[in-house]
């Protein structure tokens, strides 16, 4: 990869694995370093312009497909991009990474009844009693990565340590800083 190339990182995993918390924190450190660097989150992007898209196979389909495109924009202008989303299948995150030059993933992995106990937003609870359908890991399925770049796990590793995890790779396989 060239160096006027940004570097992708696609973090998947379950509703509340820590997707957004690790790459927040990823994000900060490459701040700090001084690179030009940008999060793309699923859940926030579905306030903007993926708003209005559901949780069929087909919407979650187009909101990767609307992710990679603004990824591919900015990672071929030299900005790093970090996404967080449960990308749920695996042909999704293998369309991605066709798009997207250089594109690797993190799977940020929990066990399901950790995310359960921890239901931060309280949506496992909702899944449960079937006031949200579709809900990944409880009635919608979640496939795991066969070989993703990174296995981040957040039920037995701290922040610091995943984060740390994600720099050292970065630093030795990408030799970007
Ligand atoms: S996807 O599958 O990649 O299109 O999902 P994503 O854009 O990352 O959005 C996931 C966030 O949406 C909330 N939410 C749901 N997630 C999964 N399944 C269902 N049915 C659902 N309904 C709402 C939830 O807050 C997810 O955020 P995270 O950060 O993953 O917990
Ligand atoms: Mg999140």
């Amino acid at each position: 990869m060239n160096n006027s190339q940004g570097s992708v990182l696609w973090f998947t995993g379950l509703s509340g694995a820590g997707k957004t918390t690790t790459a927040t924190a990823v994000l900060q450190k490459l701040r700090e370093r001084g690179r030009r660097v940008e999060l793309l989150d699923g859940d926030e992007l579905r306030t903007v312009i993926c708003k209005g898209l559901g949780f069929s196979m087909e919407d979650r389909f187009e909101n990767v497909r609307r992710i990679a495109y603004i990824a591919n924009l900015l990672s071929r202008n030299g900005v790093d991009v970090l996404i967080s989303a449960i990308s749920p299948y695996r042909a999704m995150r293998e369309y991605a990474k066709q798009q997207i030059p250089g594109c690797v993933e993190i799977f940020v992995h929990c066990p399901l009844h950790v995310c359960e106990m921890r239901d931060v937003k309280g949506l496992y609870a909702k899944a449960r009693s079937g006031e949200i359908k579709n809900f990944t890991g409880i009635s919608d399925p979640y496939e795991e990565p066969l070989q993703p770049a990174v296995t981040l796990d957040s039920a037995a590793a701290s922040l610091e340590e995943n984060v740390q995890a994600v720099l050292t790779y970065l630093d030795q396989k990408i030799h970007r800083f």
